[in-house]
């Protein structure tokens, strides 16, 4: 597959095709500004990105959806151009309640449809307008639903999903990493005794020899296995740091070391809901 950063969709069999890199828009909206996000997605268009991760719960899609409409007002992309994913948060899970809180997204982000609409997490929660509900006592509200549900997957060089993505490859499912950098140390969500990836010895070496950083070579580790990446970075230098990943390609022999670092470290556990009788990560993938 040749990937450039004019061209860098890969075709899905519906037809449609997704660009392989994204842009992630979460931010912990108590430290970070609304400005930032907008200016974020600014940048990221005009740097080469396409294609913008978005999600209800982010609290931030109302300015994403801003910075995407300037953009396609100034004439610097059509909305074709662009792919949006939005995120069916776990309140609204219920079959009936689907349909209009991707009405509500769709007015916050005011476009009239977005490529991909995918399921946050599926481990459902009480419905209703508290987004973490709890009770009294500070217990989780959990919710019990029949779900069939899809999942976003978690993948860098410490989690390599190498199962998982042979199954998908057999059956033509592409895979989107979130967390591709192994994340933001948020022991919110993060289990910050894990080791940080892009500290990793290897990464820095290999980065070194194509003048690049430990970030760009565990980007263009995934995209050239066909893993769609969403990192996040709000920061101007950064975001276009990691689009600088169409310009070189890893060794046969360098793939295959980087997929030896797996160590099925799982940066994002979600332990406090381990005890959700829909948990996702007491099975293997
Ligand atoms: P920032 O927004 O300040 O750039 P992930 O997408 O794996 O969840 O990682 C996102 C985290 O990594 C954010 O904290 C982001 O911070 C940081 N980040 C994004 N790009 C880079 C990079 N090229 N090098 C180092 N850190 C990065």
């Amino acid at each position: 597959m040749y990937l450039s950063a004019a061209n860098h969709r890969i075709p899905l069999s519906d037809g449609n095709s997704i660009p392989i890199i994204g842009l992630g828009t979460y931010a912990d909206p108590s430290t970070s500004s609304k400005e930032s996000c907008a200016a974020s997605v600014k940048v990221a268009i005009d740097t080469g990105y396409r294609h913008i991760d978005g999600a209800y719960i982010y609290r931030n899609e109302h300015e994403v959806g801003d910075a995407i409409r300037e953009k396609i007002a100034e004439g610097k992309v059509r909305r074709e151009d662009i792919f949006y994913c939005g995120k069916l948060w776990v309140t609204n899970l219920d079959p009936e309640r689907v349909r209009p809180t991707l009405e509500k997204t769709l007015k916050t982000l005011k476009l009239d449809y977005v490529d991909l609409y995918i399921i946050e997490m599926p481990m459902a929660f009480k419905a209703g307008d508290e987004i973490y509900p709890r009770d009294e006592d500070g217990k989780w509200l959990y919710h019990k639903l029949d779900l069939c549900a899809t999942w976003e997957v978690e993948c860098h060089p410490y989690f390599t999903q190498q199962k998982l993505l042979k199954f998908c490859q057999q059956h033509d499912i592409v895979i989107i990493a979130y967390s591709p950098l192994g994340t933001c140390r948020n022991p919110r969500w993060v289990n910050v005794s894990s080791p940080p990836l892009l500290k990793d010895a290897y990464l820095n070496s290999v980065g070194k020899k194509y003048n690049k950083t430990a970030a760009q070579v565990v980007l263009r580790f995934n995209i050239q296995r066909g893993v769609v990446v969403i990192p996040k970075s709000f920061n101007p230098e950064r975001i276009k740091e990691n689009f600088q990943i169409f310009d070189f390609s890893l060794t046969e022999e360098e793939m295959k070391e980087i997929e030896a670092l797996n160590r099925n470290v799982r940066f994002v556990e979600l332990f406090m809901w381990r005890d959700h009788p829909e948990y996702p990560f007491h099975d293997e993938y």
